[in-house]
């Protein structure tokens, strides 16, 4: 029997070939692991009427970390008219399959690394080295969403917050809420997450990211249980700024920062300005962290256009492997990845289109597991 067990879920799109390059480099690895098929993806939700079915979530609940690729989503709408026949008339609504993975399997923590690989044409700059602690379960991701907005709501909210402006006046069908919600718990536990994370790799700073000046009830909780966890860790420094300045700072000066926590709509902004800053959509990765299971995912989309092309750069995919083996204890074989993907940019002599060359995903998938 293998030592881990790992859920493999390609999902559709170029999800496909960024994992058949993740498979050329962990076959090299050597990883111990027994890879189990899972499905995931829009032809399930065209066909079933959910994209992430119950014999998945099953699956999931049986291996030790699972390797995801990408999943095309559509707005509601246009999701619902693409259900085969016999479903379209049952009202389902689409939800984005990853955002149901991370709060059914309580995957808290999304931890987003943004290095600048030196000699990475696409770097912003040369040494940038950012970590994103993104939360990952609560916020405006909650999905206690109203559109319309019933009556009982909309009488709720005129007795209780008494809202100023026009919407307290409108009908529940000329408005729509979607409710951020933080707890004490889901900051907390975060925020715990990205110190833990600077004192164990001794990084000096960890900037809390926010909007409590406007925002004041839900991100003045997330700003208050930043400033409580940090008393637990004297030699880390905290530091906190908005969310908009935050976004013209870390270009102004990226070397200004060093580990970001965010609650999850912030996070989601900042990590894709962080990956742009380290070659873009080729290079972000991402790791789905829970205390019983972790998902694995390049940042990138599922880009149907590019689907069965071998066209994209499958790095993301590869340094979400290297987070996979880092998380699964297996550091050594993170580290030598790492280094092996470090080689093949150092070089340069193999490139995907992003990084202005022709190299296939499969090209790219070689180039690194002969670095190994
Ligand atoms: C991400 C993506 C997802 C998110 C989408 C695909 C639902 O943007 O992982 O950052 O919003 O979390
Ligand atoms: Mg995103």
């Amino acid at each position: 029997m293998a030592k881990y067990r790992i859920a493999w879920l390609p999902g559709d799109g170029v999800g496909i070939d960024v994992l058949e390059a993740a498979k050329i480099v962990l076959d090299r690895v050597g990883l111990d692991a027994e890879y189990v098929p899972g499905d995931i993806g829009w032809e399930f939700w065209c066909s079933e009427g959910d994209a992430l079915p119950q014999r998945t979530l099953d699956l999931l609940q049986s291996v030790d970390a699972a390797l995801f690729g990408a999943i095309t989503s559509k707005p509601v709408k246009a999701a619902a008219a693409e259900l085969v026949p016999g479903l379209r008339d049952k009202g389902l609504s689409y939800r984005s399959p990853i955002v149901r993975m991370r709060q059914l399997f309580d995957l808290y923590v999304c931890l987003r690394p943004c290095k600048a690989y030196p000699g990475n044409a696409l770097n912003y700059k040369e040494g940038i080295d950012l970590v994103v602690f993104r939360e990952n379960t609560e916020d405006l991701y909650a999905g206690v969403e109203f559109a319309p907005v019933p009556q009982e709501l909309a009488d709720v909210l005129g007795r209780l917050a008494k809202p100023f402006g026009h919407f307290g006046k409108l009908p529940g069908d000329q408005y729509a809420i979607s409710c951020k919600i933080n707890t004490q718990l889901g900051s907390e536990r975060i925020i715990r997450a990205a110190f833990d994370f600077a004192r164990k790799f001794q990084r000096k700073k960890v900037t809390v990211v926010h909007k409590a000046t406007v925002v004041r009830a839900t991100d003045g909780l997330f700003l208050e249980a930043a400033k409580s966890v940090a008393k637990d860790y004297p030699e880390i420094q905290l530091d906190d700024a908005n969310i908009d300045a935050m976004t013209m700072w870390l270009l102004k000066n990226p070397f200004n920062y060093d580990v970001l926590v965010a609650p999850n709509l912030y996070g989601d902004i900042v990590s894709d300005l962080c990956a742009q800053m380290v070659g873009g959509l080729g290079f972000g990765c991402s790791g789905n962290i829970g205390e019983k299971l972790a998902v694995f995912e390049p940042t990138h989309g599922s880009a149907p256009k590019y689907a069965g092309q071998h066209k994209v750069n499958p790095l993301a995919t590869v340094l979400a492997v290297k987070m996979m083996l880092d998380w699964l204890g297996e550091t050594d074989k993170g580290a030598a990845l790492e280094h092996a993907v470090a080689t093949v940019i150092a070089e340069g002599k193999v490139k995907t289109y992003d990084m202005g060359g022709s190299h296939t995903t499969l090209d790219m998938g070689r180039a690194v597991a002969a670095a190994l």
